[in-house]
């Protein structure tokens, strides 16, 4: 079968296989293939049991796999045949060096750009798919047009805005799509080729044109001003504890005003997730090295404010439960950064999870998607330390439960149940609000929720 444009993507995590699967799937005259270093997700890829759990996933790729989507470890021969490049490879946080805990790290995506230079015999268009920082575009250019062969390299930035957990309606159904390029003639005809893969199924008047460099400076703000709500009202769910206002009283008042929104305004133990807290370090990095240090130190705060909630987290915990947690045995419910996902990458849970290990606490973790996860991220502690599905078993004999994911699983447990089977005083701290506070407070659980007055028997 012959196709009519022949898309690669570089990278198959959390951003490389969602995406394409639906390219594939709204575009089925194109040839996509998405290719990895990692043979190991790339198998996982082909099999029943993809590598990331996200709802809807395993049923698009069943309709898509073979047909016109493929997953492939040769990157080599992916490129050769490719019109299109898409490149999704991760960007983390430097941690060497200049930058050191802030810029980005591009070695990844440096080394995509030179392996595509190596193996390309024509002109090919490339798209940012991972986020970067501004002004990215313009290195990668130059090392892929830095050739003497007379093929062109268009560089097109096409950042991916969606969340995980819903990454299939994201897709399906995006706020927009941001596509920008240079504005000389070559980046306009390549910008367009793009809009016309996503004109498949999104409506043009969502599909957005700019330069390249608001394109790669969109995702890194639209990231930040998201991690700025969460941490605004976190920041304010510490007064609340302090005042007996209750935090989602008033960020229910706050959020029916039409400019403010409703949206994200959700008191929590923090933001995780592999983006928030890298993108605006990135920013924050990139302001400094601009002089802009004002900007760079505001923006800075937002992930000061994050990491502070769940320090607070902790000792609200240990201070409650007559400061000690040494040799209690503690249930989490959740591991994972937000619901449906099993992504665990800077999940709040890891943290705190690594704050009651330092004080010797048994802690058992329960996640109905993230246990593999959370296992990889904690293989260094051997002890007092239990992995469980069953939020009954993880719960039984602890002092404390403490939600960390906001799993509707959580939300419907059996709380009597629980509470006979923990020691008592039996101990809940809510770090999402999603538990009745009022109904587990009269069962007899004393209750910590975010941002409420404690509710206590003692
Ligand atoms: N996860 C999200 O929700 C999300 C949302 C929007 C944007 N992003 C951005 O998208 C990018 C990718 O994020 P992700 O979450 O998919 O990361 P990920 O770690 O899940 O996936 C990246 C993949 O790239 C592969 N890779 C790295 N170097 C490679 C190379 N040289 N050749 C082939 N494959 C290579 C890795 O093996 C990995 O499988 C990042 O820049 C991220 O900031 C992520």
């Amino acid at each position: 079968m012959t196709f009519e444009k022949n898309i690669l993507c570089i990278g198959a995590g959390y951003v490389g296989g969602p995406t394409m699967a639906m390219i594939g799937a709204k575009c089925p005259q194109y040839k996509v293939t998405v290719v990895d270093i990692d043979m190991n997700k790339i198998a996982a890829w082909k099999s029943d049991s993809l590598p990331i759990y996200e709802p809807g996933l395993s049923e698009l790729v069943k309709t898509t796999r073979d047909r016109n989507l493929f997953f492939s470890t040769d990157i080599e021969a992916g490129i050769r045949e490719a019109n299109i490049i898409f490149v999704s490879v991760n960007t983390p946080t430097k941690t060497f060096g200049q930058g050191a805990g802030k810029a980005a790290d591009l070695q990844y995506w440096e080394k995509t750009a030179r392996q595509i230079l190596a193996n390309s015999k024509d002109s090919k268009i490339i798209v940012e798919k991972s986020t970067l920082p501004v002004r990215t575009a313009k290195a990668m250019e130059r090392i892929l047009n830095g050739n003497s062969e007379k093929i062109h390299f268009e560089v097109v930035s096409n950042p991916e805005f969606l969340a995980e957990g819903s990454a299939i309606k994201d897709l399906e159904n995006p706020d927009r799509v941001l596509i920008g390029s240079s504005e000389t003639e070559k980046g306009i005809r390549a910008r367009k080729e793009i809009v016309d893969i996503y004109a498949n199924w999104v409506a043009r008047e969502k599909i957005i044109e700019s330069n390249v460099w608001s394109s790669e400076l969109s995702k890194l703000t639209a990231n930040a001003f998201l991690a700025q709500r969460v941490s605004s009202i976190n920041s304010l769910s510490a007064l609340c504890e302090k005042t007996e206002a209750d935090i989602d009283e008033v960020a229910h008042a706050v959020g029916m005003e039409s400019r403010i929104g409703p949206r994200f305004l959700k008191a929590s133990v923090g933001f995780g997730g592999s983006c928030f807290k890298k993108d605006i370090l990135n920013l924050v990095y990139i302001c400094q090295s601009y002089g802009l240090n004002e900007v760079a130190d505001y923006w800075e705060s937002v992930v000061k404010i994050n990491e502070w909630q769940e320090k607070r987290f902790i000792q609200n915990m240990l201070i409650n439960m007559f400061n000690t947690v040494a040799g209690k045995r503690i249930a989490l419910f959740g591991f994972a950064f937000k619901a449906d996902t099993g992504d665990t990458r800077e999940s709040p849970a890891l943290y705190i999870t690594r704050g009651l290990l330092e004080e010797r606490a048994l802690v058992v973790i329960s996640d109905p998607e993230a246990l593999g996860n959370a296992k990889r991220d904690l293989k260094d502690f051997n002890e007092n330390l239990i992995f469980t599905e069953d939020p009954y078993e993880a719960a039984r004999e602890s002092h404390a439960v403490a939600v960390l994911t906001e799993w509707r699983q959580f939300k419907e447990l059996d709380y009597t149940r629980i509470l006979n089977s923990m020691c008592q005083p039996a101990f809940i701290f809510d770090g999402r609000n999603i538990l009745d506070h009022r109904r587990l407070f009269e069962m007899g659980f004393n209750v910590f929720a975010i941002g409420k007055a404690p509710l206590k028997h003692f």
